[in-house]
């Protein structure tokens, strides 16, 4: 038995998911609310038989134990599997005496800041020593119930106050030293890092603390004190707020990215919770990664000349170097377009006022605020309007320059069509004609189209069956990964939607799935290093080089045959079982009479009937003649 299948059988489905959605009986069934998307009436079903769940409402997603902790906490498959792991009592693996110590230091790590948090806080809130943070808070304008929320704390100007307080609770100097909250000294002694400060404690996505932020009370300098770099601190893969943040980004599909911790506490003050910030530095890769696991839509609040001035264009030009660094610099328009096409997220821009940062707006006028996130600029549209600011479009060499400035901006954009688009809009932005433009981009090296050489190869029978048609499906696909074009070619070409998450069931098959759709275009096959990598999952790993032993052995013409047949069988399977499903939730609505529900079973019903028959229909074409007459090379 597998990992996986051995959390399925000893975790309970209906308990587990029941401690975050209130479920209902409904006959051998459970039901409530979905809690991926608001409704009224539940359309969110536990099948205890199948130990999976889907929702039959408007967000019309489901899957297993697994997928539900990925998506409910935001975890990548391999933390859900360690987390469902740890709730089943199950161990992954024994763990090696280096990595129990590891761990150990860590969770004592995380004690320590937890304990500070709480001290510090406990000075802002109770002592005389923070009478003067308490007051520059409220002539900040931030409320009592903020602080709370945030868990702001205040540092006294001392140089042992920490030290004593956390030594009093037990913990020894050479820890409170490595989480960071002492510093030392040349001379071999040490004192408290933070002093006379403000204290943000600086949380990850779940909420853990893991580093703090201090700021002073006056002008002095350095204005803000960070964490340093430690095991639990990794200031480039963190963003302040985020813990607070990921729902309200999750429902309004939105992140807002703003520099400061004060711009994040303002925002959230006035119930804009989608608000956190980069703090201060670039954006990097690891953020815009945590980003994405919650939204596809990120938008970056730059201050007014923070782009548009010329040091940008250096900016572009050093950033093609830096391209292949994890962390590019915004803001370029090279490394928020690179980013863009590279993570499939779309970022846009939001410009500030000169000389006013989110925390100053939206703490005189909120609505203001909405209005500037409502305007926001897609990257390209807003280097355009950035980098023409300062010229003079009427004069020859304002549209010079102008066209110097964007063509490189243009080129690195998307692809063709957005390029095309964006010609067409320099073109009537400098009043030019639009070939002579494209001659100005024609120097830039277009798009390698490769056509490898299709193989021939005897059709020898539709193997995959056997062992499912789900890991079948991932079968062929880690034998070419190419072959996913092929499969969404076929259910296209049947007017069905492409093959996604929600074709797969088991949580394994869509990290899979989701790995081979993020290959870049040079990347041949799956990265077995990556996949396999500090991974503790031994069984699957088992699994993983048979899928690979057998598909080494079939002919490249053998499998975009099946890849086709693969991904209707696999959709077909997908929809027979929804269908099974659906019965049974009509079945029910009909024994208590709940018509309302009967009339949306049925529309399900007819919707995914007329989606089978199509899939029966291309499964019938695809023959082996047929489908060579009609499959483009892969
Ligand atoms: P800001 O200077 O914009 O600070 O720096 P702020 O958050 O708006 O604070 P107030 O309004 O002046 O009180 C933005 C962010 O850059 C980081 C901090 O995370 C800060 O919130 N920063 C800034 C530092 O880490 N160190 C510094 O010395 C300054
Ligand atoms: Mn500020």
């Amino acid at each position: 038995m597998s990992v996986v299948d051995e959390i399925k059988d000893r975790l309970d489905i209906i308990e587990f998911i029941g401690q975050y959605v209130p479920l209902k009986k409904a006959g051998r069934n459970y039901k409530g609310l979905c809690p991926f998307h608001s409704e009224k009436t539940p359309s969110f079903i536990v099948f205890p038989d199948s130990k999976t769940w889907h929702c039959f409402g408007a967000c019309g997603i489901g899957g297993d134990i697994l997928t539900f902790v990925m998506r409910r906490e935001n975890l990548e498959f391999r933390e859900a599997l360690e987390e469902l792991a740890r709730r089943a009592g199950i161990s992954l693996r024994p763990q090696t005496p280096q990595e129990a110590t590891a761990h150990k230091a860590m969770t004592l790590l995380a004690e320590i800041n937890d304990a500070a948090a709480a001290q510090f806080n406990h000075w802002l809130t109770q002592s005389n020593a923070g009478a003067q943070a308490r007051r520059y808070l409220e002539k900040r304008g931030l409320n009592q119930e903020s602080w709370g929320a945030f868990q702001l704390g205040y540092a006294p100007d001392e140089w042992h106050a920490l030290e004593q307080a956390l030594t009093a609770k037990g913990y020894r100097i050479p820890d409170i030293i490595s989480a960071g909250l002492l510093s030392e000294r040349e001379d071999g002694g040490h004192h408290d890092r933070f002093r006379g400060r403000l204290t943000f404690p600086i949380r990850d996505i779940r909420g853990q603390v893991v580093g703090f932020g201090g700021r002073v009370l006056d002008d002095a300098l350095p204005k803000y004190l960070n964490s340093p770099q430690t095991p639990l601190f990794d200031k480039s893969s963190i963003l302040y707020g985020i813990d607070l943040a990921k729902d309200a980004i999750r429902e309004q599909g939105l992140a807002v990215i703003v520099e400061g911790y004060m711009d994040v506490l303002m925002a959230h003050q006035h119930g804009i919770r989608n608000v956190v910030a980069s703090m201060g530095t670039a954006l990097t890769e690891p953020q815009l990664k945590i980003l994405k696991r919650l939204t596809k839509k990120i938008a970056l609040a730059l201050d007014s000349d923070a782009a548009g001035d010329r040091g940008t264009l250096r900016g572009l030009e050093t950033a093609k170097q830096v391209l292949d660094y994890q962390a590019v610099p915004v803001p370029t328009s090279r490394g928020l377009v690179d980013y863009e096409a590279r993570l499939d997220t779309e970022i846009k821009i939001i410009t500030l006022p000169t000389g006013l940062d989110p925390d100053e707006i939206i703490r005189s006028d909120a609505a203001e605020w909405a209005r500037l996130v409502e305007s926001s600029l897609p990257v390209v549209d807003y280097y355009f309007q950035a980098l023409t600011r300062d010229l003079d479009l009427s004069s020859s060499q304002g549209k010079a320059e102008a066209v110097h400035r964007l063509v490189p901006v243009i080129t690195e954009s998307g692809g063709a069509i957005e390029q095309a688009h964006y010609v067409q809009k320099l073109a009537r932005l400098v009043k030019m004609d639009e070939r002579a433009l494209e001659k100005e981009l024609g120097r830039t090296p277009r798009l390698r189209v490769t056509k490898p050489a299709r193989k021939e190869g005897r059709f020898s029978g539709f193997p995959g069956m056997a062992i499912g048609v789900e890991k079948y499906c991932i079968f062929v696909l880690l034998q070419n990964p190419k072959l996913l074009g092929v499969m969404d070619g076929v259910l296209e070409r049947a007017n069905l939607a492409p093959l996604g998450a929600e074709d797969f069931q088991d949580a394994w098959h869509r990290e899979l799935l989701a790995r081979l759709q993020s290959l870049g275009p040079d990347e041949e096959l799956l990265d077995l290093d990556s996949v396999e990598a500090g991974s503790a999952l031994d069984t699957l790993r088992a699994e993983f080089s048979s899928f690979l032993q057998y598909t080494a052995s079939l002919p490249e013409a053998d499998l975009t045959l099946a890849a086709s047949r693969c991904a209707l069988q696999l959709r077909k399977a997908h929809l027979e079982h929804r269908l099974l499903e659906l019965r049974y939730l009509n079945e029910e609505a009909q024994r208590d009479q709940v018509a309302e529900d009967r009339q949306r079973w049925m529309a399900l019903v007819m919707q995914y009937t007329r989606d089978k028959g199509r899939l029966d229909e291309a499964l019938s074409k695809v023959t082996v003649l047929g489908y060579r007459a009609e499959t483009p090379a892969v």
